[in-house]
């Protein structure tokens, strides 16, 4: 399923000369990466540029964290730890999913990883067989479909309508499951849409899966993150539910600590099992006083984490009724996370006829970084992300604004 997607980095001529795995030919470098990287180039040669791409929060992280892992070092706790986490850190998970999310669980269910990436990782490849289907919701993290083509499963994708919030209408989730469906991967909020699944959409989902038997992989990592709703986790809806779920989270969106890579999964305890196992072979342990930052992180006073969602609230709306001037510019408001994924079909066509080709022209003539929605499966739009200034957002959404005024290039 991969026609909107960029093609892989290597063909099978260069695998032939370079020797390279077979497998290899399946690796794709990320597209927002890429343009973050390049975005960082453009600035490092001295040019004005304003970052609308990157996937993180522009906050320091808080002090009391930085403390706690800080304390780790200088206490020693520079070794080893056991692969799934250490016993205080998978301990605070488990209170934190009880107290936040509804979800009981016991620590031997935990797995903490290199980031909440590695756990999504070890989840598809602890569930899906070549020859699974692996259900994702459009517009979807990229991510999602090259691990779950690594671990040879077949992606289906069900599309959802703006005018819906980009949340899935029933008949369409039906049409796309089948008796192979092995895993439905959810991510509410959404990266990039900002959907926020209704409860009825879960409970559906939740009562289809046990019915019929697949997994849910519950991405929650943007849950601190949402605006005029709540969040729901699907693992705490009863009925069975929670024995078929992976729920996946971590501190990098919440707490402002992407560079700490600290992710982790809630899963049975077989699938939890084989998780550390695999991850055993792959990385051991995530960093040991990553992990005593991420226990500070977990039993933080609730109040930073909503000073920092209030923040993200504001800049949405101030994003929202900017982009709402441009003329032929069609958006709806996020209810999630801190992105927005504007409709800019209006503005192509000529020589610049798609989401790429736009986001490309706004980055070498307006020096505004984006990032094109057929990354994520809704071409024609464009992810822009407002963990940025409102500075920034104000001078970025004028340029873009005044690029496209002009006729086109
Ligand atoms: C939807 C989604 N899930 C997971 C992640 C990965 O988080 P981490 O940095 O903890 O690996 C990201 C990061 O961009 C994301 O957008």
């Amino acid at each position: 399923m991969s026609g909107t997607l960029p093609p892989p980095q290597v063909s099978l001529k260069d695998v032939k000369t370079a020797c390279l795995s077979a497998r290899a030919t399946q690796f794709r470098p990320s597209p927002t990466l890429a343009i973050t990287a390049k975005a960082k180039e453009l600035k490092a040669a001295g040019k004005d540029v304003v970052s609308l791409a990157a996937g993180e929060p522009d906050f320091d992280t808080p002090g009391s964290i930085v403390e706690a892992a800080k304390a780790a070092i200088d206490g020693g706790q520079t070794k080893y730890t056991p692969t799934p986490g250490t016993p205080q850190l998978r301990q605070a998970i488990v209170d934190k999913l009880a107290r936040d999310n509804g979800i009981e669980a016991g620590i031997d269910q935990i797995v903490v990883s290199c980031g909440a990436k590695q756990s999504l990782f070890n989840s598809v490849m602890t569930l899906v067989d070549p020859g699974d289907e692996v259900v994702l919701f459009a517009p979807y993290w990229m991510t999602y479909v090259d691990q779950a083509e690594f671990a040879g499963g077949t992606v289906k994708v069900v599309q959802t309508d703006p005018r819906r919030a980009f949340v899935p209408e029933i008949a369409d989730i039906e049409a796309a499951l089948s008796p192979r469906t092995k895993v439905v991967v959810l991510n509410s909020p959404s990266n990039p849409s900002g959907a926020v699944f209704d409860r009825e959409t879960l409970e559906w989902l939740a009562r289809k899966a046990v019915q019929m038997g697949f997994w849910i992989v519950s991405d929650e990592i943007y849950e601190k993150l949402v605006y005029g709703q709540r969040h729901v986790s699907v693992a705490s809806l009863g009925g069975g539910i929670l024995d078929q779920t992976v729920t996946v989270n971590g501190c990098s969106k919440s707490y402002a600590m992407t560079g700490w890579r600290i992710g982790y999964a809630c899963a049975p305890k077989p699938v939890a099992k084989a998780m550390s196992s695999l991850q055993d072979q792959v990385t051991s342990n995530a960093t040991s006083f990553a992990q005593a930052g991420a226990v500070a992180a977990l039993s933080m006073d609730p109040a930073e984490t909503e000073r920092m969602r209030m923040e993200f609230e504001n800049r949405r709306d101030l994003v929202c009724s900017l982009l709402a001037e441009i003329p032929g510019v069609h958006l709806e408001v996020p209810r999630g996370a801190f992105y927005v994924l504007p409709d800019f079909s209006a503005y192509l066509s000529g020589r610049i006829s798609t989401d790429t080709e736009l986001a490309n022209f706004l980055l070498e003539t307006a020096l505004v970084a984006t990032v094109p929605g057929s990354v994520f499966g809704a071409p024609g739009h464009l992810r822009m992300s407002y963990a940025a200034s409102g500075d920034d957002i104000r001078k970025g959404v004028a340029r873009i604004a005044e690029a496209l005024s002009k006729p086109s290039p």
